[in-house]
């Protein structure tokens, strides 16, 4: 990042704030009927790089999937909707949390399928990253959400250092270097 580049400024989180909404298909689905994860993944990444582009106004590229609890399945022929919003804003990375929900369609039952945490960076045409807004938590939610963005963080450093440290003590016949 340029040391000369300006702060943009502060963002809202509510400026943030992004939706979608799928019909779940056969091809979603595995041979139950259920939505697959890796296809509700890709959703949640589109849904929270949507967020992140509202915040950076610039190109993004997902570092990590911090967190995924699958909590409900949703099911072929459900409205898959998911949310998204900026939780915290770094130096050049972005916190995002993202929910999914199924909406059966017949019944209009809501049922809670997934949320995760996803890290964003912000990057200029090379792939360089550059600065982002900060981000104004204004509600209590919003606020409690900034707060545990840093602890998360916090720990995804730890862990990062933890299993670079790991990798390079790792040898070619250890098998613990394939999952550390
Ligand atoms: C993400 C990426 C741009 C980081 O580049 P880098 O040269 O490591 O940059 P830096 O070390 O300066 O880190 C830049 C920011 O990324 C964050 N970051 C880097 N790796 C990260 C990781 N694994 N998890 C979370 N954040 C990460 C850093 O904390 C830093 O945030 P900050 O500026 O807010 O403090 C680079 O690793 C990359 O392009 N990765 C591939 C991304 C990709 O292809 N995604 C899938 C398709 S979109």
């Amino acid at each position: 990042m340029s040391s000369t580049e300006t702060h943009p400024a502060a963002r809202t989180v509510a400026s943030t704030q992004s939706a979608m909404t799928e019909l779940i298909l056969p091809n979603d689905t595995n041979t139950l009927g259920n939505l697959l994860g890796g296809r509700l993944m890709h959703f949640i990444d589109l849904t929270g790089a949507m967020a992140a582009y509202r915040h950076s106004r610039t190109h993004v590229v997902t570092a990590a999937m911090d967190h995924i609890d699958f909590i409900n399945p949703a099911n072929i022929g459900d409205l898959l909707i998911l949310k998204s919003s900026v939780n915290r804003a770094f130096s050049t990375s972005m916190e995002v949390g993202v929910t999914a929900w199924a909406e059966n369609t017949l019944t209009g039952k809501m049922q809670h399928v997934a949320s995760a945490y996803l890290v964003f960076v912000a990057i200029d045409q090379n792939g360089r990253p550059l600065r982002v807004p900060a981000l104004l938590p204004e509600t209590a939610d919003e606020k409690r959400r900034y707060a545990d963005a840093l602890l998360r963080r916090q720990h995804r450093e730890a862990e990062n250092a933890r299993r670079k440290a790991r990798l390079a003590a790792a040898t070619p016949d250890d098998a613990s270097n394939l999952n550390s």
